[in-house]
């Protein structure tokens, strides 16, 4: 095959084998498919791949544009080979060993951030995750106020309105980090129940301020949450810059942590995770089922998680993608996110060495941001528009994001400023083999940026 890995169905069919096993005691059930089901089924999944393909390459190198990251060869299989038995981690009835999976998954990511002691789970997602997160700062700091930066990600906003909460939009420095100084004077009346820290914001990859933020906790009296969904793995990183790294240092000081195993974790979609640092915030969740629970005293998950079904599928890809890169520092994994690191800061310094482009600031993880040099905001915004559908011609899929002009400004990309905001392109240079694809991604991008220039396209 040539654009997709294709080794791991062999080794899917083997650990299916091995499934298989476990169940031999029972009576055979002539599970194996009639001619004329195999020939409605091909049908079928050829009529599904036809449909597929109408799709970005998400998977490629080429595409640097979305928070995307195709997941592991052994977290698909691992998936795929739960599918036979279909577990659900609501319950050890429906979940027994996938549950266990997950327990010792999450536990997994819970020491990665320090915590040795937690409560956690997965769940559907990142705004999943954070709504567990922020439910229980409203319970723990009930009629109080959610305070989160201008560049959170607007599901904070959204679950505020959900939970009925107010929420206060924390003004953002020139790079896009909660100023701590708004925060606190956000603070004074004493009516903020919980403070969302983003580590890694979507637009940006921004990392907050957590010792300044922490500082102002000996002050005030709020939770701190810190949503980490994007950013959470680049706790093992060993080339942040002294400011992240020291942020992703604290986080075992935060009530709350989410991180998406399905963005940087190499997971299919369907994987978030929330975790407290005090196990105590289980009485919020506190319910009885007449249905289940009945199998076992053992912690069911849907005891301690809002959501009742869940794919055990999604535990069990993560546990098998951890047993065979575990999180540790300098480990494969650790370094696969040094590249990816690696591979936005060689995107960053040649944007800076090219006249066309002003990109807003060196990124902090792996995400970078720039904006076209045009002598008006709107006709930066313009070009910005242009190119990323130029650069897709090439085949270089890259993603438009809109920052405020306090955040382009420092970067001096226009002369005068017909608009508040900027239209900026964006890469989440998420893959590790970007690093060494960088020249080509490069490259594609001056042949697209010449085109818009109006001059000749080279061949390289
Ligand atoms: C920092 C942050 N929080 C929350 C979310 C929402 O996560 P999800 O899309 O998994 O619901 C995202 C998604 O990009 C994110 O980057």
């Amino acid at each position: 095959m040539k654009g997709f890995e294709a080794g791991s169905l062999q080794l899917l069919a083997e650990a299916l084998e091995t499934l298989d096993g476990g169940f031999s005691g029972l009576p055979d059930r002539a599970p194996e498919l009639t001619a004329g089901e195999l020939v409605s089924l091909r049908a079928g999944l050829t009529a599904a791949a036809e449909r597929l393909r109408d799709n970005y390459p998400y998977h490629h190198p080429l595409y640097v544009g979305q928070m995307l990251k195709p997941p592991h060869p052994v977290a698909r299989a691992a998936y795929q080979l739960a599918m036979w038995l279909n577990p659900n981690n609501h319950a050890l009835d429906g979940g027994r060993a996938s549950s266990a999976m997950e327990k010792e998954a999450v536990a997994g990511i819970a020491r990665m951030f320090g915590w040795e002691t937690h409560l956690g789970h997965l769940c559907g997602g990142g705004t999943m995750a954070n709504f567990e997160a922020l439910w229980v700062g409203r319970e723990s700091n009930p009629g109080k106020a959610i305070a989160a930066s201008a560049q959170a990600h607007y599901t904070h906003s959204r679950l505020a309105s959900v939970l009925g909460v107010p929420l206060r939009e924390v003004a953002v420095d020139e790079r896009g980090r909660m100023d701590s100084a708004a925060l606190e004077r956000t603070l004074e009346d004493g009516e903020v129940g919980t403070v969302v820290a983003t580590l890694g914001t979507t637009g940006a990859g921004a990392v907050d301020p957590l010792a300044e933020i922490l500082e102002l906790r000996r002050r005030f009296d709020f939770r701190l949450h810190v949503d980490t969904a994007y950013g959470g793995y680049f706790a093992l990183a060993g080339n942040l810059e002294p400011e992240a790294a020291a942020a992703f240092d604290r986080i075992a000081e935060a009530d709350s942590v989410v991180v998406d195993p399905h963005k940087h974790g190499l997971q299919p979609y369907g994987c978030g995770c929330v975790l407290f640092r005090d196990p105590g915030v289980g009485r919020y969740y506190r319910h009885e089922s007449p249905y289940t629970y009945f199998s076992s005293p053992d912690l069911h998950l849907g005891e301690i998680s809002l959501e009742c079904s869940r794919a055990g599928a999604s535990a069990v890809a993560l546990w098998t993608t951890m047993t065979v890169l575990p999180l540790e520092r300098g480990g494969t994994f650790a370094r696969s996110l040094e590249s990816c690191r690696e591979g936005a800061l060689a995107l960053y310094d040649a944007l800076l060495a090219d006249s066309r482009f002003a990109p807003l600031f060196p990124p902090e993880l792996d995400i970078v941001v720039w904006a076209l040099r045009a002598p008006t905001a709107s006709e930066a915004s313009a070009r910005a528009e242009r190119l990323f559908a130029a650069a897709a011609q090439h085949d270089l899929h890259l993603a438009l994001a809109s920052f405020p002009r306090e955040m382009c400004a420092p970067a001096a990309p226009v002369e005068s400023w017909d608009s508040d905001r900027l239209t900026c392109l964006r890469a989440c240079v998420m893959k590790p083999e970007h690093r060494e694809w960088m020249p080509e991604i490069l490259s594609r991008l001056d042949v697209a940026g010449d085109r818009l220039a109006g001059e000749p396209p080279e061949i390289s």
